[in-house]
């Protein structure tokens, strides 16, 4: 059965794998355009506060969509080895997971009347595993919301770990709705939900990011009674302590006035490169854009730029190519890469980013300020 289960999964998985990325490649730019767009026009009627409300409106749903293409690259960007994540504490992820949610289980339900219990009393300290933190309290927190969905009158979800064969096992239960065979056999399908609201990504993502982590995972359940969801993950020995320095102060007040450094915008979506050109000269700087690679290279040769603000997937020149041609010149501009794909070493196996920032698509065109900013400062 699980076997079954497992190869069913691995084979789809492959399949989407490809489509979700494309679809997620050819989105992100629309929603890039129309976010950025959004924040332009937002710029230019500060003041008009109901202008600005229904501008506020409309960006709101641009986020929504943005943010389920934002799950489906996550769910095919599977990488199969974590070996360059860090040593975390499941236990202590566990806990994050649980305090992140606590609004929906403790206040929130409180106000309607419903009761949760959160037991984690079966999990055990210093049970360690590599990978990305934050991913995996994504998927914890999937988990989490499914198990309140499945107990609208309440109910208890409960948290136990071991290790086992050098393997840390973690299992998840509640005491929902539980569910049939036929949705066990598709729960970790992306789009698959019975919930009138449902997106149908929960389950995937988690099913994703597990695998990346090269884990297991299996559903218990029987309608009526509840459900129980089983993770294995490969145990970690030695503890790593990563110290994350504090991220660079950025300065605030503006000296647009005094900016005169050149960039040069390479994106063949007219349309990104037209609102990044608008914003950034707006801004003070001195902005050329070109929708095409090979021009780009031409002008890249006659004409001196301090940033080179490029896209990566072009057809013909692909920013790649620019990387490399930048990567020969002797007096070499600044590079930011602003790309619809969430890893891009997934996508360009093998391929180191030479680059001084990568944005991803859509973008605030705040963060895409703070990110030319420092770099053109040093
Ligand atoms: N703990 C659970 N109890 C009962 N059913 C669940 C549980 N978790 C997931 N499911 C079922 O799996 C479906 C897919 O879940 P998910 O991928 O998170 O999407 P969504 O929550 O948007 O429906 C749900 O619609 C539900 O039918
Ligand atoms: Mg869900």
């Amino acid at each position: 059965m699980f076997i079954n289960k497992e190869f069913r999964n691995v084979s789809k998985l492959q399949a989407l794998d490809v489509m979700a990325k494309g679809i997620a490649h050819e989105f992100n730019n629309i929603f890039a355009i129309i976010d950025g767009k959004i924040q332009i026009l937002m710029r230019e009627n500060k003041g008009r506060e109901k202008l600005l409300d229904e501008l506020r409106f409309i960006r709101k749903f641009v986020r929504n969509g943005a943010e389920i293409v934002h799950r489906m690259n996550k769910f095919a960007n599977r990488r199969e080895d974590c070996d360059h994540g860090i040593t975390m504490d499941l236990g202590e992820e566990i806990k994050n997971a649980i305090d992140l949610t606590r609004s929906e289980w403790d206040e929130g339900a409180k106000r309607k009347g419903v009761v949760y219990t959160i037991n984690s009393k079966s999990v055990m300290d210093a049970l360690h595993i590599k990978g990305n933190p934050s991913e995996l309290r994504e998927a914890l927190i999937n988990i989490i919301h499914n198990a309140i969905d499945a107990m609208p009158a309440g109910g208890t979800v409960s948290f136990s770990t071991k290790e086992e064969n050098g393997r840390v096992v973690l299992e998840i239960s509640d005491t929902g709705t539980g569910m049939d065979e036929d949705t066990q056999l598709r729960i970790f399908d992306p789009f698959f939900t019975t919930r009138d609201k449902g997106t149908g990504l929960g389950m995937s993502v988690v099913f994703g990011i597990v695998k990346r982590h090269g884990g297991k995972i299996e559903v218990q359940s029987q309608k009526g009674k509840g459900s129980t969801f089983t993770i294995s993950l490969p145990a970690a020995k030695e503890p790593m302590y990563i110290l994350a320095s504090a991220p660079e102060q950025c300065k605030a007040g503006s000296e647009k006035e005094g900016r005169k450094n050149r960039i040069l915008i390479v994106d063949d979506e007219e349309a990104i490169g037209n609102v990044l050109d608008e914003f950034l000269s707006e801004e003070g700087y001195k902005v050329v854009f070109i929708n095409n690679g090979a021009a780009a290279l031409e002008l890249l040769k006659k004409d001196e730029f301090d940033l080179v603000l490029c896209d990566l997937g072009m057809p013909d020149v692909s920013g790649w190519d620019i990387l490399n041609v930048i990567d020969t010149m002797v007096k070499k501009p600044k590079v930011g890469i602003i790309t619809g794909f969430l890893n891009t070493s997934a996508v360009f196996p093998g391929r180191e980013l030479q680059s001084d920032f990568v944005i991803n698509k859509p973008f605030e065109l705040e963060d895409v300020l703070r990110s030319v900013n420092n770099t053109l400062k040093d």
